[in-house]
Parts: structure tokens; sequence; C-alpha cells
């Protein structure tokens, strides 16, 4: 059961390094995995994924989770195939559950600027949710401009471009089994 989890990769002509390991991130997830089940107790969560980045922090997180649970999906377009936000967020698919009176959490991999999840909050507050926090894997903490909430971060970052596990550098790296960082 060998993950692809190289020391160092090429992607799209940059090197990357090890950041954070495998056995890090997951430890994180099962603490995480743990503090939600208890606060979620009796309150069946939604977690809904922001697409494409999240879907493997969401997959791994949730097998930590041990309350009855749901999951869904909704995509935003920011980024483009740039290093830097573009400043822009676009809705690229909606939620298919009705969040009226559930308790939700936002599953982003990372915050950045902010500009997405203070979007995201905005946006699923006006389906009447009972209760909304975010849950993120990496919190860029320097770059993030906009105001957010977060309840669960699993590791704060420096403001460096990072890739691996969900996240890509120009749509690759996604498959990566733990996060990396750009060499300079
Ligand atoms: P924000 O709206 O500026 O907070 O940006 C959030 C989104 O930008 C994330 O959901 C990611 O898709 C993308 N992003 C931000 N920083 C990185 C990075 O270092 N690597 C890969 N994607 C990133
Ligand atoms: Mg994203």
């Amino acid at each position: 059961m060998d993950q692809y989890l190289p020391e160092k990769v090429n992607i799209n002509g940059e090197q990357f390094r090890i950041y954070l390991t495998q056995e890090e991130i997951q430890q994180r997830l099962n603490t995480l995995g743990k503090q939600i089940s208890l606060e979620y107790k009796d309150k069946k969560p939604i977690f809904i994924g922001v697409l494409n980045g999240a879907f493997v922090f969401l997959s791994d997180l949730m097998r930590y989770v041990t309350i009855p649970c749901e999951v869904d999906f909704l995509k935003l377009s920011s980024y483009g195939d740039e290093k830097v936000s573009s400043g822009d967020v676009t809705d690229l698919k909606n939620i298919d559950a009705n969040i009226k009176g559930r308790h939700v959490i936002l599953v982003e991999d990372i915050v950045d600027t902010g500009l997405s999840m203070n979007y995201l909050f905005k946006k699923l507050k006006q389906f009447e949710p009972a209760s909304l926090s975010a849950a993120t894997l990496l919190h860029k903490t320097e770059a993030t401009h906009h105001e957010v909430d977060l309840k669960y971060v699993g590791f704060k970052i420096d403001n460096l471009f990072v890739l691996g596990y969900g996240l890509d550098y120009a749509q690759e790296g996604r498959n990566l089994g733990q996060i990396y960082i750009l060499e300079e």
C-alpha cells in the first residue's frame, strides 16, 4: 500500500520538497476528527467540501469522525493556473443538499487571502443553516486579510506556495500523499 511520497518532486518545471509529512498530517486529522466528533455529537453535521482542492483532506478527515455525518461539495474558481490569487471568485458548482436548519462545516484545503472563505460564509448563510463553521487543512495566517472565522485549522503555515495532498500547481500534484513547498 505504497502512496506517492517522494522526497522531492518537479511539477510544471519547478522543484518542490517535503513540508508536512504523511504522518504529521494524519496525526493532526485524527485530533481534529475527535474534536469534531465531540463538538458535533447529536448534531449530524454536514461537511461541505470546496472542490477541487479539499477532496483529499475531507475524505481523510471524515474517516476520523465517529458520529453520524453527511457530505456535499461545491466548486469555486479563483486561482486559474497561477501561484497568486486572481482576486475573483466564481461559482462553478453549487451544493445539492438542503442545509436549512443543518449544522454545516465548510471544508477548505487552504486559506490564503481569505477571499474564498469569506465569500462562501456569506453565500451559505443565505440558506439559513443552524450553524456554520469552517475547517481548513492549511492557513497562511500572514496572507489573510479578508475576515474569516476558522474553527478547525490543521496547520498554520508561512506565506509560501505549497502543493500535494489535494492542492495543485496548474492542476498537477494533487496525487502527492503529503504537503510540499516550493524550493527557492
Ligand atoms: P484565498 O481565497 O485567497 O484564501 O485562496 C484560497 C484558494 O486558493 C484555496 O482554496 C486554494 O485552491 C488556492 N491556494 C491558495 N494558496 C495555495 C497554495 O499555496 N497552493 C495551492 N493552492 C493555493
Ligand atoms: Mg481551493
